[in-house]
């Protein structure tokens, strides 16, 4: 196991009918900006339980963040805080609401001409607003992790950050609030943590055993419930289940002392970026080709994960074994609606080409071995044909 040191400072608030708690965790005095998304929270209760909660303090409203949130909407926001003079922000919604308050949180704070240079890398995040969460969609596990993904739609670039400062101070999970997700994102945010799971455990071997096991339970609990929610959308323990799984799957404990990959992530920010496809369908359509490029060097995780999780141990040789791995993890992303193919979306070689030159001009070299060029994502893609 590798060295590591960490800590997480997010108060979780899991369980029925825990929205109201917020009214206890937002200073009395403070004037409270609440950021939501396209308006399900208005259709499925949730903005009247916040503002209930709310009712003795002195909030203001910023609705219509947008799905892959967009840098220039949350600019919008940063000048009502500075209007209003808000001082804690409170995100209602799924991953898209709680990024955009991330970087709203520090935009808001930032010293100099153009906040976006915190996304694009070179200006330092010094500062940033207090922020709490009601989460409505377990996928991202930004409720529990201090990264965001933030969209300049003006150039097309989807791009990450991370700042200890944008922890939020404290998220609020209730289960019901995800009984109204369409199908499509209950199956989305159920392949998105899958392949958060993968991205930190389907690497080398470093013999960290809790880590991978932590990882293999979550990746269990996805392969059993996932299946269950589509077909019982409002069965609480099946809804628990996969929340408190998705915010495992990226709150950073299960990354800590292991080698992280994350190239599956940074290729399809891409095709989000350029074609619109939903974040999970890019995942799903990505993950099996870089397993198949990379079986050699994941061949050793790919066999415990299939082992493990998948339940694929019979007598035949690891090759087989690990073709099997592949096609399993497949098969769930598609037992799960989501198609896997870039022709099921109608994209075809453009958009391998396109992609594969972004990261190659972008100098990037992805991976747990950064070994992945523009050149090799060019390789993944072509499989996904
Ligand atoms: O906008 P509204 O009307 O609220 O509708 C949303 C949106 O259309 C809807 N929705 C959310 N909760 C609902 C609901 N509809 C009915 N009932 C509910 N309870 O679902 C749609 C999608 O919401 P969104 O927030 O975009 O989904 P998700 O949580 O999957 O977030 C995706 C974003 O998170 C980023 C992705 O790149 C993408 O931009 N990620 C963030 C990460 C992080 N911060 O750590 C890691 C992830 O890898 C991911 O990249
Ligand atoms: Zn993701």
């Amino acid at each position: 196991m590798n060295n590591f040191s960490f800590a997480n400072p997010v108060k979780i608030i899991f369980g029925k009918e825990t929205i109201k708690e917020i009214s206890k965790e937002i200073p009395a005095a403070a004037k409270v900006l609440v950021i939501y998304g396209g308006g399900s929270i208005k259709r499925n209760g949730v903005y009247n339980q916040v503002t209930d909660a709310l009712k003795e303090h002195t909030f203001f409203e910023f609705s219509g963040i947008e799905a892959n949130p967009h840098y220039e909407t949350c600019m919008q926001a940063v000048a009502l805080i500075k209007e209003k003079k808000c001082d804690f922000l409170l995100a209602v919604g799924g991953g898209s609401v709680v990024d955009a308050t991330k970087f709203i949180a520090a935009a808001a704070c930032f010293d100099g001409p153009d906040p976006w240079t915190m996304v694009a890398g070179k200006g330092k995040i010094e500062k940033a607003m207090p922020f709490g969460v009601v989460l409505t969609l377990s996928a991202t596990g930004s409720e529990m992790n201090c990264g965001a993904v933030i969209t300049k739609a003006e150039t097309q670039d989807k791009l990450a950050f991370h700042s200890s400062l944008v922890y939020p101070k404290f998220s609020v999970l209730d289960p019901t609030t995800t009984f109204t997700l369409p199908p499509k994102q209950t199956s989305n945010g159920v392949i998105d943590t899958f392949v958060h799971v993968v991205e930190q455990y389907v690497t080398y071997p470093v013999n960290a055993m809790l880590q991978d096991m932590f990882a293999e339970s979550i990746l269990k609990v996805l392969v059993k419930e996932g299946p269950k929610a589509l077909k019982q959308p409002k069965d609480y323990d099946v809804r628990a289940n996969l929340m408190w799984a998705s915010t495992w799957g990226l709150n950073e404990w299960i990354a800590q002392g292991v080698p992280q990959d994350w190239a599956t992530h940074m290729i399809g920010h891409e095709l989000t970026a350029l074609y619109g496809l939903d974040h999970a369908q890019t995942l799903a359509i990505v993950l099996p080709g870089l397993l198949k490029v990379k079986k050699e060097q994941k061949g050793d995780k790919i066999l415990q994960m299939g082992e493990q999780v998948f339940g694929i141990n019979d007598n035949k040789p690891q090759a087989v074994l690990i073709e099997n791995t592949i096609q399993a993890v497949e098969d769930f992303f598609e037992e799960m609606q989501v198609k896997t193919y870039l022709s099921d979306y109608g994209l075809g070689q453009e958009a391998v080409d396109a992609v594969a030159n972004r990261i190659s001009a972008r100098g990037w070299m992805l991976g747990e071995h950064q070994d992945i060029s523009g050149e090799v994502v060019r390789e993944i893609l072509k499989l996904r044909l």
